[in-house]
């Protein structure tokens, strides 16, 4: 039987330099080919909102649906690490966030709970860690304050978004937080914090220098109405779907992928 990757384990690929190919997974399906392909964490995303369910935004999304979802990829899956995003209005409070983290620790079958956001959600995290579950940030494009954000927008672009996402993250992992998604920043800006901190940075929309690289699974195999730039059809070229995995974490790990038309400046 197949070792779980654990949280330590991310920690020593950051130092060894290897990367770590994430991809999302919502159902056992996929979850069986991304193991079998070698994908090192699947990520239960919150995207599902619109990717399964239809929606413009990830704003409907409920405990509940995540669950449902993160138990069908772990009840299939043994060596990767899960990560299920807390969906919107789940960490209200530091007691709301831990009881919801909780239940997708034990009823989903998570292995890390993920929230977005950096100040105000410290007291969260620090309630979730301290209860001995392990935690991933997310900072840049943060999809649940999509109406605060005003759209799907690179973040990071003016100096003093730049320094306030630095210490953001830095308390973000001084509170405990074992890993951190950059989602649409420049990529220079990706690789200034990713040096600066111990814990890896796993990007989309993010350059070639985080630690580790996302995407979601449906927008790599070419099956979104509308590509984002940063992404890559990784079924173009493949003959199916396990192929296309597999070609998404050889490109992520020897650094073929992303290229430089991938990322922001
Ligand atoms: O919900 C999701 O799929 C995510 C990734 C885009 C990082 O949070």
């Amino acid at each position: 039987m197949a070792k779980t990757l654990r949280t330590h384990d991310l920690i020593s690929m950051k130092q060894a330099g290897e990367k770590i190919a994430c991809l999302t997974s919502y159902d056992a399906s996929f979850a069986r080919l991304q193991e079998e392909a070698g994908v090192d964490v699947l990520l239960v995303g919150d995207s599902l909102g619109m990717v399964l369910q239809g929606a413009t935004t990830t704003l409907q999304v409920n405990i509940y649906d995540m669950i449902y979802h993160t138990s069908m990829v772990s009840r299939v899956c043994q060596r990767p690490l899960i990560i299920t995003d807390m969906p919107f209005m789940s960490y209200q409070s530091a007691a709301q966030a831990l009881g919801n983290a909780g239940r997708l620790i034990a009823e989903g079958g998570a292995h890390m709970v993920k929230l977005e956001g950096g100040k105000p959600v410290l007291a969260a995290i620090e309630k979730i860690v301290a209860n001995g579950i392990p935690v991933c940030g997310h900072l840049g494009l943060t999809p649940q304050s999509i109406h605060e954000l005003g759209g799907y927008k690179v973040q990071g672009k003016t100096e003093e978004s730049v320094k306030k996402m630095l210490n953001e993250a830095k308390m973000l992992e001084q509170a405990g937080i074992k890993a951190l998604v950059f989602e649409c920043i420049p990529s220079p800006v990706a690789k200034m914090i990713t040096d600066e901190l111990s814990i890896p940075t796993i990007g989309i929309g993010a350059g070639v220098d985080c630690d580790g690289q996302v995407l979601v699974a449906q927008d790599m195999l070419g099956m979104s109405q509308k590509q984002p730039v940063f992404c890559k059809d990784f079924l173009s070229g493949n003959d199916s779907i396990l192929a296309a995995f597999k070609a998404y974490v050889t490109s992520v790990k020897d650094k073929s992928f992303p290229e430089k038309e991938h990322g922001f400046d």
